[in-house]
Parts: C-alpha cells; structure tokens; sequence
C-alpha cells in the first residue's frame, strides 16, 4: 500500500480492501457477502435509479492511543436508516443486521483507520438502495444494503477554524411536509445547486431556513445548527432537519458540562444574539461558524473576530473526540470497541 499521508486527509474517497453486501430478495434480507469490488451490478430499471429509493448513512471509526479502535453510536444510525427507509417505502435492515455489517466491515479494514492523533478517522457510508426492476412508480421488492469505508480528514477545508456561511432564501433543500428529516439522496440532489452558489461566494455552506415561512432557521448544509448564548446550547426543531447524532449527543455534554439545552424553533433574528455558533454532524464533527452572511437582507452575524473557534465549541468539541478516541470514559454507552 502506497503511504497514506494521515493528517493531510480530506473528506474524499480512497478505496480501501473491502466493502460488504446483503441481498433482500423474496420478502427476507440475506447472508452478508464480502466483495473486494467497487463496482454493483444492478438491472438498468432499478428504482433506485428512476425514483430515488436510496437512503445513506454516515458513521466513524476511531484508533485509540491504546491501539484499540472505537466506533460511535452505531445503533442510533441504524435505527435512524430504518426511518428513512420507512419514509420512503423500502424494507427495512433490523439492528443486529446493520451492526454486524459495520462492525465486519471495519474490521476487516482495519488496516485502514488513521493513528491515534492523526486528526482522521474512518467514514462509514452505509446505503441502501431499491434494486428491484419497476417501471410504474412504486417501491421495489429488492434491495440492497452496501456498506464502504474510506479514511478522511476534515469536511471543511477549514477544520475547526470558523468559517462563513449563508442565507440564500431563493433555494429550498426540502418541502415543509417533505423529506428533510431522512438521510436520502434526494435531499442531497436538490441541495447541490445551493451549495454550489454558496462555495462559488466563498461560503463553506447554506444555512437553510424552514421553507414554509422562511422565519426559523433549519440546518447548515450537510450538518445542525447550533448557537451559544451565555451558559445556553440553543439547537433547532423542525421537522425538515436531519436528526442529527452529532448534535443529540452534544446536546447530552453541554448538559453534562452544567449548560441549558433549548430544542426549539430559532428565529432568525436570534442569530443576533448568540456569541458562538457551530455546524455539526458526523463528517463536520464541530464546524465553527465564523460568520453568517444574510445576503438577502443585506447583514452579517458575526460570530469570530480572531479567526478563532470560541471556548465553548471548543470544549464541546474536544469532550466529543475525547469519547470517542476513548481518552475519556464512556459514560453514556455511545462506544462499541472491537
Ligand atoms: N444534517 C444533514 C442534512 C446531514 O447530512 C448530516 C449528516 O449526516 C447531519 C445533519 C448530521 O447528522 P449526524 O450528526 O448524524 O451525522
Ligand atoms: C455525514 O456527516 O455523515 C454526512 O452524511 C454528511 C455529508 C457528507 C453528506
């Protein structure tokens, strides 16, 4: 293997030695198949390809210093890959499945999950598609479910400096009663356009408001919002965001840490009031947002004026790597260690 240059890492793909496979065919999920291939062979009238019948995951693997490595909250991704899959008519994986899927996958990449320290770690993409042949618009009665892992680095170019962000209110990702809250690629189709105008003006991504009344804020891009308002960890609700696993467990510290956690409808105008603020997810782990440009209305949020990430999404974001490197202990069960 050629020598991977770890802490020089983005958030791209790389292959690595294996990826693994189940089959749903006649009402049952199969064996799991190992493949060494990159490539699925799949019927040219799959719905996956016609009607967008596809839902994805993201999860990381991590190396301890001990060596060990450490995967987070697997079971809230397949609980939550389970929603999707209800949300648009595909069958659904069980737990234990999608557990042991990942967990053999990892491991027999093992080879491939960056050194402690590196500031990398392995991504987990699971994706489960509709693969049987439909021609009308209905749900498949195949599918599969592929799991591939690849080493990244940071999602933004910036890490965990704060970067800008923007409000463009002629774009919408999701529909008020739509789809925003399953991870399915038709949300991530319809926000590419969006996204490209915001890195074409230099924003690292949209913020979205709620499409309805355009009043409340929503999510950043591919991650949840959040600001910090005095000892306040202040999130929204909506219906049209992912439910993030990054951002439940956040909120989990920051109560651990002796903060209030409001979940709730945030009006724009808030933005106005906090003194952080933070993108997270799973690939932008804690993305501190330096700015927010309203570029409609004409103003800024500024939420760094040193270029610096601000001491509580500093904190937050080292107690979270802290768990999940396993530096710290795992008080709350979110680690399984191999
Ligand atoms: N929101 C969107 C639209 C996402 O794609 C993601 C990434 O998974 C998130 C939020 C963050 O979710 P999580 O923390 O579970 O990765
Ligand atoms: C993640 O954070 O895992 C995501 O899925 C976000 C993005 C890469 C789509």
């Amino acid at each position: 293997m050629k020598e991977i240059d770890w802490s020089n890492l983005s958030f791209g793909y790389m292959p690595t030695d294996y990826n693994v496979r189940i089959n749903y065919r006649n009402g049952a999920w199969g064996e799991l198949e190992i493949s060494s291939s990159e490539y699925i062979n799949i019927h040219m009238a799959a719905t996956c390809l016609h009607y967008g019948q596809e839902s994805f995951e993201g999860l990381k693997a991590f190396r301890g210093k001990d060596g060990k490595v450490r995967i987070f909250r697997m079971e809230e991704n397949a609980k939550r890959m389970q929603l999707s899959c209800q949300g648009i008519m595909m069958a659904e994986l069980p737990v234990e499945r999608f557990e042991e899927a990942i967990t053999k996958v990892v491991q027999l990449n093992e080879r491939f999950v960056p050194p402690y320290g590196s500031g990398a770690s392995l991504y987990i993409r699971p994706l489960l598609i509709g693969t049987g042949a439909e021609v009308g618009v209905k749900p498949a009665k195949e599918y599969m479910f592929l799991v591939l892992v690849t080493p990244v680095g940071p999602y933004f170019k910036t890490g965990f400096k704060p970067s800008p962000y923007a409000i463009l209110r002629h774009y919408d990702r999701v529909a008020p009663l739509g789809t925003g809250r399953y991870k399915i690629g038709g949300n991530y189709a319809a926000s590419l356009m969006a996204g490209e105008e915001a890195h074409r003006l230099g924003y690292s991504a949209v913020l979205y408001l709620d499409a309805k009344e355009k009043k409340y804020i929503d999510e950043c891009g591919p991650a949840n919002f959040f600001g910090i308002r005095g000892n306040s960890y202040i999130t929204p609700k909506s219906d049209s965001i992912l439910p993030s696993i990054t951002n439940k467990s956040l909120m989990v510290l920051a109560e651990d840490l002796g903060m209030t956690v409001e979940c709730r409808p945030v009006p724009v105008e808030e933005l106005s009031t906090f003194e952080e603020a933070g993108a997270c997810g799973t690939a932008a782990v804690i993305s501190p947002v330096g700015k927010i440009d309203d570029l409609d209305e004409n103003k800024s949020y500024i939420f760094s004026k040193d270029g610096e990430a601000g001491p509580v999404c500093t904190k937050l974001y080292n107690k979270l790597m802290a768990i999940q490197c396993g530096d710290e202990p795992d008080t709350h069960n979110w680690v399984t260690v191999l």
